[in-house]
């Protein structure tokens, strides 16, 4: 299956300015995390601002059926009671975690520290996502898996070990959610758990761990790496945590208002970790108008005021060390460099050919059959931008919330209409997508 039950087609048309203010949801990275931790800790975590898209409720039904209370309160309100390190209950059922990688592997790392088994599977998409790269390490530790899909994917039995054994792990590729796991595992371990990563990946983990009360400290590691040491066994304290706006859903309203003539919105309080601004950087090398005020920070996790204006971009070089900062946001880079004046290279994207879709592939198809020439050259994607694209193409989402709405930006600026296959997906990460982009201004029907 590559499509809902149900597909839901839709359409963009060029539109004319978007304006106004709009407040994109939560942060979907630090939503899974303030679950994980509250149910990891002993007493209450209130959470405001959760995202409350499917792959965040997955991880919330999982963590009550591991034995947390997780309650919503109000409007992306949420409490957790938690059961403390280690405390988590076998599971009755097999844990569903829909469409969600980031869900489904963190609590992997989760369950890997607690003497329980449990039932992982998910969607079609992530029953076809590599899970080994979580295996191999947590398996190190002690777990034991047992898994009837290919190559250790889903759906999977794993037996958290008794008698955690903390390691010094390198991650084999920059990736939060292979470091996360370890980490979550290591909770569990005596002594220090420590993860290396060659280029450094979100750290949401550990400041989300040290705002909980872990003793965790991150240094450098050569020229853009990390080494990350957490003491195992820490009592974890139930906390607040706000959840900023996510800059990975920002990106599609912002990309949106730079190609769409005359436009001008701004986003409040967007999260502007470094770990996760590099499409914003990227954008403003090619010329965007883009500016950010009211710069605060809460729980480690700056935040600031976004405004987007109608620019004029022109390619650039995305150098590979960049991709861990914007490996989400390359689908949405790829409309803005396809509106551009001349060629974007995009160097290093072989981990987008394990998301929720083959993103490599689907980020050229996508340009493609709607006009715009696009290259796939071993890890690298190099579109050619003509200023405008001759849209009319229909889009095939793959299950993938990203390409949808990376699609219907297209089609905002297009010469002719852009129709996506299916927006069921969308829902995973950004539930309001449609109305709040129509409220901008946008034409989608
Ligand atoms: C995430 C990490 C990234 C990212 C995903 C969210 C996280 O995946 O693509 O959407 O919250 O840790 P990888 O760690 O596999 O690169």
């Amino acid at each position: 299956m590559t499509h809902s039950d149900h597909p839901s087609p839709l359409e963009a048309r060029c539109s004319g300015p978007l304006t106004g203010k709009a407040r994109v949801p939560g942060d979907k990275s630090i939503s899974h995390r303030a679950l994980i931790l509250g149910a990891l800790s002993v007493g209450k975590t209130r959470i405001s601002g959760l995202l409350e898209g499917e792959d965040v409720l997955n991880t919330a039904k999982s963590m009550r059926a591991l034995g947390a209370e997780v309650d919503r309160t109000g409007d992306f309100a949420w409490v957790v009671q938690g059961v403390g390190v280690s405390g988590f209950a076998e599971p009755q059922n097999p844990l569903d975690f829909g469409n969600s990688g980031t869900g489904c592997r963190l609590v992997m790392g989760a369950v890997a520290g607690c003497p329980i088994t449990a039932v992982f599977d998910g969607d079609a998409s992530l029953r076809s996502r590599p899970m080994r790269r979580v295996l191999d390490p947590l398996e190190l530790m002690g777990a034991k898996t047992r898994s009837s899909g290919e190559g250790g994917r889903l759906p999977l039995t794993l037996a958290g070990a008794r008698d955690p054994v903390p390691i010094t792990y390198r991650t084999p590729v920059a990736s939060a959610q292979i470091k996360s796991a370890v980490l979550l595992a290591g909770l569990s371990a005596p002594g220090v758990t420590t993860v290396i990563e060659q280029e450094a990946s979100r750290d949401h983990t550990e400041l989300m761990l040290k705002h909980f009360g872990a003793e965790i400290v991150s240094s450098k590691e050569g020229a853009h790496g990390r080494k990350i040491a957490l003491t195992g066994q820490p009592e974890l304290h139930g906390a607040d945590v706000v959840v900023p706006a996510d800059p990975s859903s920002a990106a599609f309203p912002i990309v949106a208002a730079l190609i769409v003539e005359g436009s001008d919105i701004i986003l409040p309080d967007v999260m502007t970790n470094p770990l996760r601004t590099g499409l914003f950087a990227t954008l403003r090398e090619m010329g965007a108008l883009l500016e950010e005020t009211e710069v605060r920070g809460d729980a480690g996790e700056p935040m600031a005021q976004i405004r987007a204006r109608a620019s004029k971009l022109r390619g650039v070089e995305v150098p590979p060390e960049r991709a861990p900062s914007m490996i989400d946001e390359y689908l949405v880079l790829a409309v803005a460099a396809a509106f551009a004046e001349g060629t974007t290279i995009m160097r290093g994207l072989h981990e987008l050919r394990v998301k929720e879709s083959d993103r490599l592939a689907a980020t050229a198809a996508m340009l493609r059959v709607n006009g715009v020439s696009v290259e796939i050259s071993g890890d690298d994607l190099v579109v050619e931008g003509r200023g405008h694209v001759p849209g009319g193409g229909l889009v095939a989402t793959h299950m993938d919330h990203r390409i949808a709405m990376s699609a219907l930006v297209m089609g905002l600026a297009s010469d002719k209409p852009v129709k996506v296959d299916d927006t069921a997906f969308i829902a995973t990460s950004f539930p309001d997508f449609i109305p709040m982009m129509r409220a901008l201004g946008a034409e989608l029907s």
